[in-house]
């Protein structure tokens, strides 16, 4: 803190420097690393590896300023030595992937999960929510007969925009037969509609960013589905450019934007929205008896905010007025607008896919509907909704419907005022309520209102999938049934004559671009603090991209420097704050299509918390190591792992 410090500081690492090339070298690079995320190959043997993060930058100096901040590295535990699991995991938890025209019988999930709707019986109820979804998917799934599968139906039809992957103009799907897999350089092909997902972004990836990403790819059906990143443009303008070509966490996803996966869209509010035919486009006010004279270009105003071209399509028209006042929840009225033109399904960024959603996303075969969001916690209200999750088929009556309204109450897409509007007009049958234990498992527990036993794992708090300190989480095991997995005995010894006192010395390392993260970190702390819970109940996301860049990686080849200069040891368990566990994706909230993270913007996982546990099975998959749950293994492009976070080394 005081230049003293701060002088002694410098001076005691100069010297540390001076005293070991090597440690130097090694002491510089890391950083190097740590301030910009990339490796310094000033001593790096000619030799890289292929995936060396960044061109080579060499001259970069290093320049010591204000406080530093130290990284503690205990050489007997950290990082570089701990065992990922006490457990083998068993990965393919979820058995075969559905069927690409597999369907789920929502109006029975619905049912399943709620009890009646007056009656709520089974709402409050997540634990056997959670295990009808997890054990009785041959109740709720099923395959249709051959001619009503949507393989089987006319892609120039198709609700969703480019469902045949060649603008909804071939003759029909590609077939089992012939579909391709998908591999480094190609997607595949789709022997069925390929369903979009959309998300939405503004400012620089971050690590919320990473993990949704990933978890789509290690859940979703890929070449099946398209992620639909939508930057916001009428932010700023080179969103896309700069997501492209400058940023510095996104660029490993760019080998995906390539082979298709990840497709980037300019997000722009429209001042026009087409609507469907044969609707009545005024909800009920009724269309201009006299509608006045066609302008220039053939246009008439033929309602409330309705105008009508020359060739009979409708629009939802804004006024100059709302164009200028565009909603502050920009995202909130997104995904009303995006799955109307597009359809598929959104997602908030903070959610974490853990199923294949596709069943949940293709049409009913009868009604051709698909229209769904989530409950707002356990509230009773018919009309109380939560959109993270939503999907709305596309240009229907529905869609256009919910657009028309929160462009009528003055750009509110609010889902609790939708909802309430919804309901009072008798539309909320067909825009089904799907409960917290498909989406959100925890949300429940989390408002005091569940019922019954809590989930597996027991997590009675946002917080708490981030913790990974020794019995940081209380009972977590309380609601799990089955065998206890057996457990590797991971005791090692201390190797003789580990240079402790080089580690004390040279254990410590400056780290500015940590600091300035500290610095932000505290200040959004001191805001944030007793206000989690009632953040908690927003829903809105608020990116915090400044808070990510300061996570590093590190590649095989550093490790190695470390272990000569003696700063890798034998892992000692007991030394170990964040010591390993028997946690598996296996057990987390298995039956929910995604765990909701629920903001928490500015926390980082700890080492061998839940979200720690599910980044080392990502990493493993995209390693081409381990399976995803559907037992497939990545053939895709090369995935840089997740960073790691300094204040827990
Ligand atoms: C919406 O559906 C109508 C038919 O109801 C169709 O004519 C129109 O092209 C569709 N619009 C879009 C944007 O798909
Ligand atoms: C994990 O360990 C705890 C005890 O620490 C135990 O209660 C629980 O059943 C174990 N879970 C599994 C899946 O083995």
């Amino acid at each position: 803190m005081a230049d003293t410090g701060l002088a002694r500081n410098v001076l005691s690492l100069f010297r540390n420097l001076l005293l070991a090339a090597t440690l130097y070298a090694i002491i510089y690079s890391l950083i190097h690393f740590l301030e910009t995320g990339s490796i310094n190959p000033i001593t790096r043997p000619e030799a890289l590896p292929s995936q060396a993060l960044s061109p080579p930058s060499s001259g970069t100096k290093l320049t010591f300023g204000g406080h530093n901040p130290k990284i503690n590295l205990n050489p007997h535990a950290n990082w570089f030595n701990r065992p990922e699991s006490l457990v083998i995991a068993k990965d393919d938890y979820l058995g075969r992937r559905p069927h690409v025209d597999t369907v789920a019988n929502l109006p029975l999930l619905v049912e399943a999960c709620r009890g009646s709707l007056e009656g709520l019986e089974k709402m409050r109820n997540v634990f056997d929510c959670m295990s009808y979804l997890a054990n009785s998917e041959e109740e709720y799934y099923y395959l249709p007969e051959p001619s009503l599968r949507a393989s089987s139906q006319d892609p120039k039809k198709a609700e969703y925009a480019n469902a045949d992957g060649h603008g909804n103009t071939l003759e029909r799907y590609d077939i089992p037969v012939t579909a391709l897999a998908a591999s480094k350089q190609s997607l595949g092909t789709c022997a069925g509609p390929i369903i979009p997902y959309h998300m939405y972004w503004t400012g620089p990836a971050t690590w919320r960013v990473e993990i949704f990403i990933k978890s789509y790819l290690y859940t979703q059906n890929l070449p099946c589905s398209r992620l639909w990143l939508w930057l916001d443009c009428d932010r700023n303008k080179q969103a896309v450019d700069d997501m492209l070509h400058r940023d510095p966490l996104f660029k490993r996803f760019l080998p995906l934007v390539e082979r298709g996966d990840i497709k980037l869209k300019e997000w722009r509010f429209p001042s026009r929205i087409p609507l469907p035919r044969d609707v009545d486009n005024t909800d009920g006010l009724g269309y201009y008896k006299n509608p006045g004279k066609p302008n220039l270009k053939g246009e008439i105003t033929v309602g409330d905010g309705v105008v009508r071209d020359a060739n009979g399509q409708e629009w939802l028209a804004l006024t100059q007025k709302q164009m200028t006042f565009l909603p502050v929840a920009v995202s909130d009225a997104f995904r009303f607008v995006a799955l109307h033109l597009h359809g598929g399904v959104y997602c908030d960024t903070d959610i974490l896919m853990l199923r294949d959603m596709r069943p949940l996303l293709l049409p009913d075969p009868k009604t051709g509907q698909h229209s769904f969001a989530e409950r707002w916690a356990a509230h009773a209200h018919e009309g109380d909704y939560n959109t993270a999750v939503m999907s709305l088929t596309a240009n229907s009556s529905l869609s256009s419907y919910l657009l028309r309204g929160g462009v009528r109450m003055g750009l509110n897409f609010h889902p609790r005022v939708i909802g309430r509007m919804a309901w009072k007009d008798g539309r909320n049958q067909e825009f089904l309520m799907l409960e917290t234990a498909a989406f959100d498992p925890i949300w429940t527990e989390f408002n005091w209102d569940r019922e019954g036993r809590c989930t597996v794992p027991c997590i009675r708090d946002y917080g708490v999938a981030f913790k990974g300190r020794v019995d940081s989480i209380r009972d977590e095991w309380e609601s799990y049934d089955g065998p206890r997995l057996k457990e590797i005995d991971i005791t090692h010894h201390q190797r003789a004559g580990a240079p402790a006192s080089l580690v004390e010395r040279h254990g410590t390392l400056e780290n500015r671009l940590r600091r300035r993260g500290e610095t932000q970190r505290r200040r959004k702390r001191t805001v944030a603090a007793g206000a989690e819970r009632v953040r908690n109940d927003q829903h809105e996301p608020k990116p915090e991209p400044a808070e990510e860049s300061n996570s590093f990686s590190t590649t095989s080849q550093e490790i190695d420097e470390l272990r000569k200069a003696g700063l890798i040891a034998d892992y000692i368990i007991d030394e170990d704050h964040y010591p390993p566990n028997n946690r598996t994706l296996e057990n987390f909230f298995r039956g929910s299509w995604s765990y909701h993270i629920h903001n928490q913007w500015t926390k980082h996982p700890e080492p061998s918390s839940w979200f720690d546990v599910i980044e080392h099975a990502q990493d493993g998959f995209f390693r081409g190591e381990r399976s995803n749950p559907y037992g497939e293994y990545w053939r895709g492009p090369l995935v840089e792992p997740y960073g790691r976070w300094p204040e827990f080394a």
